[in-house]
């Protein structure tokens, strides 16, 4: 049997990285996260490593992106799991793992790329929101859509409850994502994803009850 080798990059929190090592165990030994890589010397995410053993390159390089490749290079990773990676990833790293890098992101894709997206979904009275697991491109928040959390949105919410739902949509859908790519159930080709030898033709989607969450 194969091991995917995983890498992730995080910049803060660090709990989508921390959910992800601790369900390790559904995964059974298909992946291993073999290190991290943070453009943050304050990121809480590097304490999380430590306390999992995972090694964490930090970036104090004004420069990221070469210690990113450099970091690439060492690792060669099957995998590179954006969690909360607040930089733009380049294109000639985009394209040297096509297919192999998947990022997290709090809102239903494509509406809302980018940042404060609590704020706007809140602004604009949306009636639903959720949390897009897809692999990137060289546009921030637009590479092919593999799954989609959603949920619908209780009046008068606030910012850190809508957040704090989101999180908790997070931390079910990326794993089920990794789980997909380690038994090679979801990859890309031609810029499309493939499910279960399917091209898909628009994400898939799952809502979610509040009371499952
Ligand atoms: C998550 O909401 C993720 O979707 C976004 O950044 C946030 C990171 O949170 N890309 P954490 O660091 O995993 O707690």
């Amino acid at each position: 049997m194969s091991v995917k080798k995983c890498v992730i990059l995080f910049s803060g929190q660090g709990s989508n990285m921390e959910n992800l090592i601790k369900k390790k165990a559904i995964i059974q030994s298909k992946i291993s996260y073999v290190a991290a890589f943070t453009d943050n010397s304050e990121a809480n995410g590097i304490s999380i490593c430590k306390a999992h053993n995972i090694s964490v390159h930090i970036s104090d390089n004004e420069n990221v992106n070469l210690d990113l490749t450099n970091f690439l290079r060492l690792y060669n990773p099957d995998l590179v799991i954006l969690a909360g990676y607040m930089k733009i990833v380049p294109e000639n790293i985009v394209n040297d793992f096509k297919g192999k890098i998947i990022n997290i992101h709090p809102s239903l894709l494509p509406k809302y790329p980018g940042l404060n997206t609590y704020e706007k979904v809140l602004k604009n009275k949306d009636k639903y929101h959720g949390v897009t697991v897809h692999f990137i491109n060289s546009i921030l928040d637009n590479g092919p859509i593999i799954l989609q959390g959603k949920v619908s949105i209780a009046n008068n919410l606030t910012q850190a409850e809508l957040k704090s739902i989101t999180h908790k949509i997070e931390y079910k859908i990326y794993p089920i994502v990794i789980q997909w790519i380690a038994n090679d159930i979801v990859t890309l080709n031609n810029n499309k994803v493939v499910f279960k030898n399917k091209i898909l033709e628009s994400p898939i989607t799952h809502l979610i009850e509040n009371e499952d969450l």
